[in-house]
């Protein structure tokens, strides 16, 4: 265990105010894949938690592949890139969702994961959680489960776990 973790993932964050748009405060993950360590001790909180559990990796664009593909190599899985529409060149499952700004697609290679494959699924920031209940439905459309789901950082006042209910969620930090 790193008891520190959460509160240096805490400072390690940085808010920009009216980041997209007016009125919402975006944090930004950047900071934290500059400071290797801090980068590192995420990393290996995860890895301890999932390690045997998963077969295959799923992050999301575009923070989830940079940290996703880190925590597959980790565990020595493979990685599947869930996307945003348009952009994945063979055939897609595709889900449409609401964000905290907007609406978006994301999509999936229909042969990316395989029937009964447990799939970790890896993203930066838990807000509304359209975007990752959007992923675990593409997952699913693939005939694959998703084992398990992990956050850096999760801010419990937008109630995104509430539309996880029934998936196993982890947030390295809960603000
Ligand atoms: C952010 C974040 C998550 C998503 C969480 O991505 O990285 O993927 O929003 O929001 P939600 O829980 O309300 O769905 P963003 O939309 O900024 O896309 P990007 O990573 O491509 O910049």
């Amino acid at each position: 265990t790193d008891p520190t973790l959460a509160q240096d993932v805490v400072a390690g964050m940085r808010d920009i105010p009216d980041f997209p748009i007016h009125g919402v405060v975006f944090k930004d993950f950047t900071p934290i894949l500059l400071d290797h360590e801090l980068r590192d001790r995420i990393v290996a909180d995860t890895v301890a938690r999932q390690r045997g559990r998963v077969d295959v990796v799923a992050g999301i664009e575009a923070r989830g592949f940079i940290i996703g593909a880190v925590i597959a190599h980790e565990l020595g899985v493979g990685f599947v890139p869930v996307r945003k529409e348009g952009k994945l060149p063979s055939a897609v499952h595709s889900v449409s969702y609401a964000l905290e700004y907007g609406t978006a697609t994301l999509e999936i290679h229909q042969d990316a994961v395989s029937n009964g494959e447990r799939v970790l699924v890896v993203d930066d920031v838990l807000a509304t959680g359209g975007t990752l209940a959007a992923t675990c439905e593409l997952v699913e459309s693939c005939g694959a489960s998703v084992a398990s789901i992990e956050l850096v950082l999760e801010i419990g006042a937008l109630e995104g776990r509430a539309k996880l209910a029934g998936y196993e969620v982890h947030s390295v930090v809960t603000i």
